[in-house]
């Protein structure tokens, strides 16, 4: 089972009627809306950031060839479109053919994860239906709307984690030279650090060794990354020529004792290795962990 993330852990605070009050055009009037805001603030539950039902896990990969929840949503913000742009166009006909593909897709939400069934508004999907039928435009186009109200809010409580966990990349299992992936950063920071407190202290002997195996890391490290890229680039832009270029000017630095030098070279690597993949990689890492036991 997925955890459900307190909020206190994430310091998340539920933050709906804020983020919506906050783009408001002057002043006075975010001021009013927040006072509007405020008594919501007071009694609404935290939201948090929950992971999704087990049964939407049977709507991806592996469990499925396809990722099928996620189609469904695209057909369903395809089928809103061309409803909304026919009803405009006054092209009844046609708003009739993608409202019936609009529901059928709708209705599969709690079908395919009966836990968020509440969230799906079937009384409005009806209306919708109703209206298509009469030719009533106008109420086609209100209740659209009603409808799009509860996407937002599953949106905004589940949309974001559900893509982390359900399509994000998973490093949990990821070995490096047998050891687990997160053993192989600390082993990285300690040789970083190594090389670091060696050149603080005029001791380039360890300082050396310590680039040497770090060197080492990083090529075992860069072979993790065609486990999931096909393709080059990625790899190429944070452990590739450029990169081998500065581990070996760091070395004449080291073997010239040369202080200033290797400061430099660690602070350079440090960003372009160590940070550009973390900000890729690790931040999703780290929630995708917090929502995971
Ligand atoms: C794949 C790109 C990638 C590169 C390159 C990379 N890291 Fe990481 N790093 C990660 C990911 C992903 C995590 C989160 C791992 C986890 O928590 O399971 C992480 C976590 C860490 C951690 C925390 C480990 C812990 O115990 O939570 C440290 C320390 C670290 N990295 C150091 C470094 C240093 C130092 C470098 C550069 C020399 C570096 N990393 C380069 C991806 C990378
Ligand atoms: C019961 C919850 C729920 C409802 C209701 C819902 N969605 Fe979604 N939707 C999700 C989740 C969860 C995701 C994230 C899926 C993912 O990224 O793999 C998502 C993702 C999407 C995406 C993909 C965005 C992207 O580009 O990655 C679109 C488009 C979308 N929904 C459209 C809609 C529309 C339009 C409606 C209303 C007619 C709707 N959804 C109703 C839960 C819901
Ligand atoms: C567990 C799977 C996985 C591993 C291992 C992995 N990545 Fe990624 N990475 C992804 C996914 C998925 C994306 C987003 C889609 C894409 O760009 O392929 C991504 C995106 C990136 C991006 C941004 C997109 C780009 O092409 O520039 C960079 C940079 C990157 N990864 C670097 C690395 C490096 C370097 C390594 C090895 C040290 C690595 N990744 C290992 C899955 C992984």
């Amino acid at each position: 089972m997925f955890a459900t993330v307190p909020v206190k852990k994430l310091s998340i605070e539920s933050s709906r009627p804020i983020a919506r009050v906050v783009p408001a055009r002057s002043r006075t009037s975010s001021l009013l809306l927040i006072l509007a805001a405020l008594p919501l603030l007071a009694t609404a539950e935290p939201s948090g950031l929950e992971a999704p039902p087990e049964s939407i896990k049977q709507w991806y990969k592996p469990a499925n060839k396809r990722q099928v929840w996620l189609h469904t949503m695209f057909n369903l913000r395809r089928s809103q479109q061309a409803i909304e742009e026919y009803a405009g166009a006054r092209e009844g006909e046609l708003v009739k053919k993608w409202v019936a593909a609009y529901a059928q897709s709708y209705r599969q939400i709690p079908e395919m994860v009966p836990e968020w069934g509440v969230e799906a508004d079937l009384d409005a999907l009806g209306g919708l239906e109703q209206a298509a039928a009469a030719g009533d435009l106008p109420a086609v186009k209100s209740a659209l709307g009603k409808l799009g109200r509860s996407c937002d809010s599953c949106h905004l409580d589940h949309q974001a984690v559900t893509a982390l966990l359900m399509r994000g990349p998973d490093f949990g299992p990821l070995q490096v030279q047998g050891q687990p992936f997160r053993k192989a950063m600390e082993g990285l920071s300690t040789q970083v650090n190594r090389v670091k407190i060696g050149a603080e202290d005029g001791r380039w002997e360890p300082a050396q060794t310590a680039a040497t195996v770090l060197k080492q890391q990083l090529l075992d490290l860069g072979a993790t990354c065609d486990q999931c890229h096909q393709d080059a680039y990625p790899k190429e832009r944070i452990l590739g020529s450029s990169i081998q270029e500065k581990l070996t000017e760091l070395d004449s630095a080291l073997a010239k004792g040369d202080k200033e030098e290797t400061g430099k070279l660690l602070g350079h690597l440090g960003y372009n290795v160590c940070s550009r993949c973390h900000g890729v990689h690790r931040t999703l890492t780290d929630l995708r962990e917090e929502l995971s036991p």
